[in-house]
């Protein structure tokens, strides 16, 4: 990582390169570094938290004789540290940005290292090197894409970021697999998607409702199973002078928009009412913050959902195609 940008305290990012002094510490850091913006100082891509890179490697469980598909080659170390354990032969690394990956080739290639990267779509998988027996993704899916399932051999493994969190699943047959959350959170850049912005000002004009609902908490305690019910939510909060919240709005990218106050007061807009899922998900799991590993996956040729305890249990369809 020749250089990452970091944000000061204004918001603006500032490019640090080896000739800042702590330049090394915060490269050998356990946390994401922004490697790249867009024109509107929006990052792009990130070099991802070492230790969940591990996690996920780990989970992946990747030894000789696999062949391993990567989405999202970013920096290229991920794939460095696959091709160092299974040989550049067996990896295959996709970035929808082909400077990315014409930076990454370049570092691999000072490695004498020399694995597939592909600038394209990685939700097209890469035929020419399928089938694959290990699937890791290191940006944030709505779901597992439909060309990987087909690319999979028999008992492929995928680990992707789902929702606030890493499955890891198997696949069990043609377009079937099944699995489980790891228990490590996870914030993955999102595969970005056009959508509308919160409609707050509609919100407002709205004639409340009311709520019970510990509202100052609600997105700390059902934020990740929220994040399966409302796949791609976004959120914000309105917190008084003394830092103290007072209200917190979720949207979704159909324009759905709620404000709820810690008042009680919600006022909701749009074609879904997206604090129902929330009552529904705190009458679910009334003491909070249930775990990860708690939830799971299932996958077939026609839809995949996501469950709390079995797969029999309570479940959300994501949306795929
Ligand atoms: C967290 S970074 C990847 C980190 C990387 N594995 C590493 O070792 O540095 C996420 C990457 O996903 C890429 N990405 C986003 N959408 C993608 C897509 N549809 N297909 C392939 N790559 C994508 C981004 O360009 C970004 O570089």
């Amino acid at each position: 990582m020749p250089f990452f940008y970091r944000q000061g305290e204004r918001g603006t990012w500032s490019p640090v390169t080896a000739s800042d002094d702590d330049y090394l510490q915060a490269v050998y850091s356990d946390t994401a570094l922004m490697t790249q913006l867009d024109s509107s100082g929006v990052p792009t891509s990130s070099s991802s938290e070492p230790g969940l890179m591990l996690t996920m490697l780990d989970a992946l469980d990747a030894g000789p004789g696999d062949n391993v598909f990567e989405l999202g080659t970013g920096t290229g170390y991920n794939a460095a540290l696959l091709a160092h354990r299974l040989g550049a032969d067996n990896v295959a690394s996709v970035d929808v940005d082909p400077d990315l990956v014409r930076l990454a080739r370049g570092r691999l290639a000072e490695l004498a290292s020399h694995p597939t990267l592909i600038a394209g779509d990685g939700a097209d998988g890469y035929p020419p090197r399928a089938p694959y027996s290990r699937f890791i993704a290191t940006a944030a899916l709505r779901s597992v894409p439909a060309a990987l399932m087909d690319q999979a051999a028999d008992s492929a493994v995928i680990v992707a970021p789902i929702g606030l969190g890493v499955i890891r699943a198997t696949v069990s047959g043609q377009g079937y697999a099944e699995g489980r959350f790891l228990p490590r959170p996870a914030l993955f850049m999102p595969r970005r998607v056009p959508g509308k912005g919160p409609d707050f000002d509609r919100a407002r004009d709205q004639a409340p409702e009311t709520t019970a609902l510990p509202v100052a908490d609600v997105l700390e305690r059902w934020r990740f199973p929220l994040s399966l019910a409302l796949p791609g939510y976004s959120s914000c909060s309105w917190r008084s002078d003394d830092g103290e919240v007072t209200g917190v709005g979720l949207w979704t990218e159909d324009g759905s928009t709620v404000s709820a106050h810690t008042n009680g007061h919600v006022r909701q807009t749009g074609p879904r009412r997206l604090w129902n899922t929330v009552e529904a998900l705190a009458s679910l799991f009334p003491a909070g913050r249930p775990a990860r590993e708690e939830f799971g996956i299932t996958i077939t040729p026609s839809n995949q959902r996501v469950w709390h305890g079995d797969p029999r249990g309570v479940s959300w369809n994501l949306p795929t195609g």
